[in-house]
């Protein structure tokens, strides 16, 4: 099938190498013609494991463009641009009505339009009427087919997907869908296919990544009152695990989560659940406790060094929200650093990943380290933010080696409280 898939971010270029990777003709098509350049010379824009070794392999199914004329002959024309949040917390449409202008200007013929971007609970519809309106010599029929990827796993989640859900209304688009995706639902990739209709397929994206966070910050909170009663959160969490019906996953305690899903949809589930006057009270209540938990280490700190933080030589180790990605989205290394910037602490910053993108943020406001070894000499306090392995790997000895005052803030439990116990080391984690 000829594939056309709108924007070359995390959602749109994954799609769009699996689909190619699968025996899709598939074309990317992007206003940024620096990302663009990139990717015709085989260069990912973005850093994603695998996605390199993938573009090569789907290369005689890809190309990828800046002319919008390529809508003129698909069959299949995937949105995948950004829905950023709008200040009161609601998405922001603007792209996707973009590409459906698009669309709408050199479109030939019928085709399908699937919306992979996360948007409110009827976009869908809207978007159809939308074409109906403006194009009524063809016919543009359009699915809801949600994305659930992460970023850093991204090309493992797109073709061992824990599911596909396609929302549609008739059955020549389910039809279109399924032909789409069939090679996915056989071996060795066997991934379950899901249809429904649209406003329950957008729902579901919203409703898992809201159940997500809700997790999250559920266990941030008991974590926050294990520190309080001499409880420890490893402990709990484990023993939390061995019912089936809570699991293992998403019950690791933080200091928050971030990144381009989580904080925009449950602001944005919130917004919808609010103009519906059924207001989602959890959701408003997971976005507060995630504000606040992000912080903890440094109003820890605050309080150790008495609100004197000034010229206080403060390190940071990991950057990016998470590993494995160089994406600073939501990070809550930005707030501790806007906070520490602030009250005049002097910083200095250490990611093998995500340092750079920090320096164009920050310029000379902050200094940068090339090595945890470097980072952390002569410094008085060290935050973690992310727990790459190297930083989790790293012997704690060196705390007591380099730093002037080994004073360890841990916001991602990396090491074991007995060893930096035993090594001398000042040592404050989340929930133990
Ligand atoms: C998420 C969803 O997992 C994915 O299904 C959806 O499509 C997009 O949003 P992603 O943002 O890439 O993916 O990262 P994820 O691994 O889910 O982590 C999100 C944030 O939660 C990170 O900041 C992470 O550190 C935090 N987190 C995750 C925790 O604090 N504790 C956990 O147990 C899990």
């Amino acid at each position: 099938m000829k594939v056309v898939v709108a924007g070359t971010g995390y959602v749109g270029l994954i799609t769009g190498v699996v689909l190619a990777y699968i025996g899709n003709k598939v074309t990317c098509v992007d206003v940024d013609d620096k990302k663009i350049d990139l990717l015709k010379k085989g260069i990912s824009p973005i850093y994603e494991q695998d996605l390199d070794k993938y573009l090569q392999l789907a290369k005689d199914n890809i190309t990828f463009t800046t002319d919008n004329s390529c809508y003129k002959d698909s069959d299949i024309t995937i949105i995948g641009v950004g829905t950023p949040e709008r200040p009161d917390g609601s998405a922001n449409l603007d792209y996707v009505y973009e590409v459906c202008n698009d669309i709408i200007k050199y479109a030939t013929k019928d085709l399908v339009v699937v919306i992979k971007s996360t948007v409110p609970i009827g976009t869908n519809d809207e978007i159809e009427e939308y074409f109906a309106n403006k194009r009524k010599d063809i016919k543009i029929t359009v699915a809801s087919n949600p994305e659930f990827l992460s970023q850093g796993t991204a090309i493992h989640d797109t073709l061992y997907a824990s599911r596909i859900i396609v929302g549609a209304l008739d059955e020549k688009t389910f039809a279109t869908m399924r032909k789409l995706y069939a090679p996915l639902t056989k071996e060795p990739y066997n991934v379950p296919y899901l249809e429904m209709n649209r406003r329950s397929a957008e729902m579901v994206k919203y409703a898992s990544n809201d159940f997500l966070a809700l997790k999250i910050s559920y266990i941030n909170e008991i974590a926050n009152l294990c520190s309080k009663v001499g409880a420890s959160i490893d402990d709990v969490t484990k023993g939390m695990s061995y019912d089936k019906r809570i699991g293992s996953l998403f019950l690791k305690a933080g200091i928050g989560y971030g990144g381009s899903c989580f904080p925009k949809d449950t602001k944005a589930l919130h917004w919808l659940s609010k103009i519906n006057d059924c207001e989602l009270t959890l959701v408003k209540d997971c976005i507060e406790i995630n504000k606040k938990q992000k912080l903890i280490l440094f109003n820890k700190l605050k309080e150790d060094f008495n609100n004197c933080l000034k010229g206080l030589k403060v390190t940071i180790l990991g950057l990016s929200f998470k590993p494995m990605t160089d994406d600073l989205r939501e990070a809550p290394s930005l707030v501790n650093i806007d906070m520490l910037l602030d009250y005049n602490a002097s910083i200095t910053v250490y990611d093998k990943i995500a340092l750079e993108k920090v320096k164009e943020i920050y310029k000379d406001k902050l200094n940068y380290a090339l090595t945890i070894d470097d980072a952390i000499k002569d410094s008085d306090a060290v935050l973690i933010m992310t727990e790459w392995e190297e930083i989790k790997n790293y012997d704690p000895i060196n705390y007591k080696k380099y730093m002037a005052k080994p004073n360890v803030y841990d916001g991602r439990n990396c090491h074991d409280p007995k060893i930096m116990k035993e090594k001398g080391i000042n040592y404050y984690s989340i929930g133990r």
